[in-house]
């Protein structure tokens, strides 16, 4: 997408760079390579190298000697971001914090586990037999805590949970400068100044590096529940979620895909359409009542019922693998766009006509959370991507007073669209904040523009 460069980075800082970490952790050349592609291979960047710290206090003296040095930083966790926030397209050097994988007892009292920024989100979700971490995605198992707060990233509970940044309640990180911030202990209630967490929470690693987290966990839900119901229109699904939000009270997720993501998983991922319908619902619902009320809820629709995990696993696939559909087709582009409650109907079905305009060969793919009001949209161009499909459901979506950016982030995608949902005066507090964090400004200086 951009073009690579690489920053000059002398031989004497590299050697320092490894006394502070050992050899083995400064990776160059080709050892390079993985760090410096996202998994989409839409953002492939180059970088001169990959340090990959065992500790907080290693973090801080790369930092503080990349900050001397005026070399640019781009923090990298599992490397499963969607917007080309965490790959060095500038030729930043990646500071990779997949090697703080230390996770904490589990506090029984407080439901509350202390993680560092390298733990996946599934080993925090299996931290405790009865409790889990409230957000769910499909990554779960490469994603880490430092980049899924630094995205507050969303996925398939937020309706109940919220996103990442509702699970914290403490973090550890350092300034580029190499000063470590921490605050950790976890209190629920403890008015004493900025709520610098929630700050970090999706600041894709522009003010601070995150090094550790304390994560509130929720009850492990009980006796879960997965629903997929066959429906004819996105109006349709649009009302049987809000009739679950409202007459579901266990409800967990409902989550929406369309029959041209799922013709293209029948087809390239051997998935066997659960039943025939032109949208398709899942909802997930826990606990006393669940399976009643979903029974309710369906009556006389076309609906596939799962209670066994391995079922329940089965019915999540056909919505869990959407985000590879559009890849089995060519390299997508994958936006994700949010608009209020009342607008959403709107948003989903006009989508594909938009960009049927600009590029009348386009594969549209949508899916995504209907709750929340969030729709992801994966495109395979077929005419040049050149920013006229952003440009098409962005201004979609601008006039339809939502977000460029639901659950993903700014990044390197969005960068240019930032300007058409935050106004002058809140970009400029932005470069404030930015700059009272990052005062040499290394921080991933090509996200979130200044
Ligand atoms: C999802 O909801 O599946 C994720 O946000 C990932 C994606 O959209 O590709
Ligand atoms: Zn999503």
């Amino acid at each position: 997408m951009t073009e690579p460069q690489t920053a000059e980075v002398p031989d004497v800082l590299l050697r320092e760079f490894a006394s502070v970490v050992g050899e083995a952790h400064v990776l160059t050349g080709e050892a390079t390579a993985g760090y410096a592609v996202d998994w989409t291979g839409g953002f492939r960047g180059h970088t001169p190298a990959v340090l990959r710290p065992g500790s907080t206090a290693e973090v801080a003296t790369l930092l503080a000697l990349c900050s001397d040095a005026e070399v640019p930083v781009v923090p990298q966790g599992g490397n499963t971001g969607l917007v080309g926030g965490g790959v060095p397209l500038h030729g930043e050097v990646v500071l990779s914090l997949a090697r703080l994988a230390e996770l904490g007892p589990v506090d029984a009292d407080a439901a509350q586990v202390t993680a560092g920024a390298g733990v996946t989100l599934q080993q925090v979700a299996d931290a405790g037999p009865a409790l889990d971490l409230g957000v769910l995605i499909a990554s779960r198992g490469s994603a880490t805590v430092g980049g899924a707060i630094a995205t507050n990233a969303g996925g398939l509970r937020v309706l109940r949970y919220g996103p990442m940044r509702a699970q914290v309640r403490g973090v550890e990180a350092v300034l580029s400068d190499g000063t470590i911030v921490s605050h950790l202990s976890g209190l629920v209630k403890d008015n004493t100044g900025y709520d610098y967490p929630g700050l970090l929470a999706g600041s894709e690693g522009t003010l601070a590096v995150i090094t550790a987290a304390r994560l509130q966990l929720v009850p492990r839900p009980a006796d879960p529940v997965t629903v997929i119901i066959g429906l004819a229109d996105l109006s349709e699904v649009h009302d049987l979620a809000r009739r679950a939000l409202r007459e579901v009270p266990g409800l967990l997720s409902a989550e929406f895909f369309t029959r041209t993501g799922l013709d293209v998983l029948a087809e390239h991922a051997d998935l066997v359409p659960p039943l025939q319908a032109e949208v398709y619902l899942l909802l997930e619902a826990a606990g006393p009542g669940a399976i009643e009320d979903l029974a309710a809820l369906a009556g006389n629709m076309p609906v596939a019922v799962a209670t066994a995990a391995a079922d329940r696993s089965r019915l999540w696939a056909y919505r869990e693998r959407h985000p590879e559909a559009a890849g089995f087709l060519g390299v997508p582009l994958k936006l994700d766009v949010s608009v209020p409650a009342a607008r959403w109907v709107r948003l989903a079905s006009e989508v594909t006509g938009v960009l049927r305009a600009v590029d009348p060969g386009a594969t549209v793919i949508i899916y995504g959370h209907v709750a929340d009001g969030n729709v992801h949209v994966n495109v395979v161009p077929a005419a040049t991507a050149d920013g006229r499909h952003e440009e098409a459901v962005f201004g979609l979506v601008a006039s339809l007073g939502g977000s460029v950016s639901a659950e993903h982030g700014i990044g390197a995608l969005k960068a240019p669209w930032f300007p058409l949902v935050r106004s002058d005066a809140e970009r400029e507090l932005f470069t404030r904040i930015r700059s009272a964090f990052d005062l040499a400004g290394i921080l991933n200086p090509h996200v979130l523009p200044r």
